[in-house]
């Protein structure tokens, strides 16, 4: 708990001076990148029970009720959404429609398993190039999976084509010195709406915003 704080003070300093970041952080390579089907699955085989703890979603909850405010009712499609807990937070806000995607084929079985909302729908894929069809969205929403994804520009430039006139891109990712590179250069390439910090009483914290793909903007 006192690292996760000590953690906590160099991240929130580092948010809008990336030398702090650079600086500090560890080095190593640039962070978790893609990974297999099979290594998600065999998270998804129990480790991953714990993101459905009611302390571990205080980010999804921020994100449902942004996205929520931006449109009523959305249609929603949730990049690397796991076992769909990401719409445990989502469903008081009744979407029109929502769509979860995700590599990993255990996951997708368990999120049917455990959500029966009629219109909830999940897919295997992979969230890196997701193709929707004609079907388009007033939110594409990123669960603690953007840095999964690879280029996070590239990702943001394929799927703004999905998303509906004044639709937005929602992403939450862990607060952390690496993960803050993937803010900044999404921040740079669009139109930010919102940004917050979400910190949770056992010391984790997320990064949760909303943005526009630029020139996207109707208001
Ligand atoms: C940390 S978990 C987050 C799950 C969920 N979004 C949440 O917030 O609880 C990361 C998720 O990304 C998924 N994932 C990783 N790479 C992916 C890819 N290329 N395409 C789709 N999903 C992917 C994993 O299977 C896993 O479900």
């Amino acid at each position: 708990m006192a690292y996760l704080r000590w953690r906590r003070f160099l991240e929130l300093a580092a948010l809008d001076r990336p030398w702090v970041g650079e600086t500090f952080m560890r080095r190593g390579g640039e962070g978790p990148g893609a990974r297999p089907a099979a290594y998600w699955n065999g998270l998804h085989d129990g480790e991953y029970d714990r993101l459905l703890k009611s302390d571990q979603r205080h980010h999804h909850r921020l994100l449902a009720a942004l996205i929520s405010e931006a449109a009523i009712q959305p249609r929603v499609l949730d990049i690397g959404c796991g076992e769909g807990v990401f719409f445990d937070s989502l469903r008081p806000f009744a979407p029109a429609a929502y769509l979860g995607v995700d590599v990993s084929d255990l996951a997708i079985a368990k999120a049917k398993a455990r959500i029966a909302d009629h219109g909830a729908r999940f897919t295997t894929g992979d969230g890196a190039r997701y193709e929707a069809g004609s079907e388009r969205f007033d939110a594409i929403v990123f669960p603690e999976c953007i840095e999964y994804l690879g280029d996070p520009i590239a990702l943001i430039d394929h799927y703004a084509r999905f998303l509906a006139p004044d639709g937005v891109i929602g992403v939450t990712q862990w607060l952390g010195l690496k993960p803050l590179r993937i803010w900044r250069a999404v921040r740079d390439h669009t139109e930010v709406v919102d940004e917050a910090v979400v910190s949770a009483p056992w010391g984790g914290a997320w990064q949760v915003w909303s943005c526009r793909p630029k020139g996207t903007s109707a208001r």
